[in-house]
This record gives structure tokens, sequence and C-alpha cells, in this order.
């Protein structure tokens, strides 16, 4: 009986641990997400210090959210938007968890 007990005891702080790390999941990875997925080869971010890497005409990212809503980001990311009548070059290749911080953060970038 008593190591069932410390067994589901085990279980239970896993799934609390667990939980708490992901709602830590906040604007700090929405940084992360855009440099892992190569956002920076054609985005610089000059509010976060990011250049673009490469040669793209792309716009810069820094005041995007005073221009769109993080749903409608998240919409044209997977070229289910379009941009005065074009889609988004790549669609996001990542989690929709990921697609919506990264979102989330983009939309706080207003000035
Ligand atoms: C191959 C180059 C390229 C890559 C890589 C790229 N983008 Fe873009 N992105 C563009 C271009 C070009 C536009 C402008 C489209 C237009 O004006 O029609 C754009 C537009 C945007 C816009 C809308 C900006 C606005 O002014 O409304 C957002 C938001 C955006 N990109 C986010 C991202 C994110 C996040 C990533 C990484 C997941 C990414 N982009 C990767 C080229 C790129």
């Amino acid at each position: 009986m008593k190591s069932r007990n410390l067994v589901l005891a085990a279980l239970f702080s896993v799934s609390v641990l667990g939980s708490a790390a992901f709602a830590q999941q906040k604007d700090g990875d929405g940084k992360k997400i855009f440099e892992a997925n190569k956002c920076t080869m054609c985005h610089s971010l000059k509010a976060e210090k990011i250049e673009a890497t490469g040669k793209s005409k792309a716009p810069d990212l820094s005041t995007v959210g005073a221009k769109q809503k993080p749903e409608w980001i998240e919409k044209f990311l997977k070229k289910n938007e379009k941009l005065e009548g074009k889609q988004h070059p790549m669609a996001f290749k990542g989690t929709d968890a990921e697609l919506k911080t990264l979102a989330s953060w983009l939309a706080s970038h207003k000035k």
C-alpha cells in the first residue's frame, strides 16, 4: 500500500510540475521560436536587436502588433490568410502551441 501511494505521489508531482512548466512557456519563448524557425532569414525585429540574415525585402516586425492581431498572425503563418492579396512565403512548421506563443509574442511588439 505504501509503495503504491509513493507512486501516486510521484505521478502527481510530475503532472503538477509538467503543467507549471507549460504555463511558463511565455513570451520569452516567442523569440526562441522566431529564431529556431529561421524567420530571421527574412525578417529583422530591431526592437529585439534581431537583424535579418538574408537579403529578403520582408518587413521589419518591430511594430507588427500595432497592425495585426495574434489570431491574424497565426492564420497568416498557416497560409490561411492573405496580406494585400498574397500568402506568406512559408507556412509555419512547428506545433500549434509554438505558433500561439510566437504570434502573441510578435503581436506584443507595437512600437
Ligand atoms: C522567405 C522569406 C521569409 C521568411 C523565412 C519568413 N517571412 Fe514573414 N514575410 C515575408 C515577406 C516577403 C512578407 C511580406 C508579405 C507582403 O508584404 O505581402 C512577410 C510578412 C510577414 C508578416 C506580416 C507583416 C505585416 O506587416 O503585416 C508576419 C507577421 C511575418 N511575416 C512573420 C514571419 C514569421 C513569424 C516567420 C517565421 C516563422 C517568417 N515570417 C518567415 C518573408 C518571409
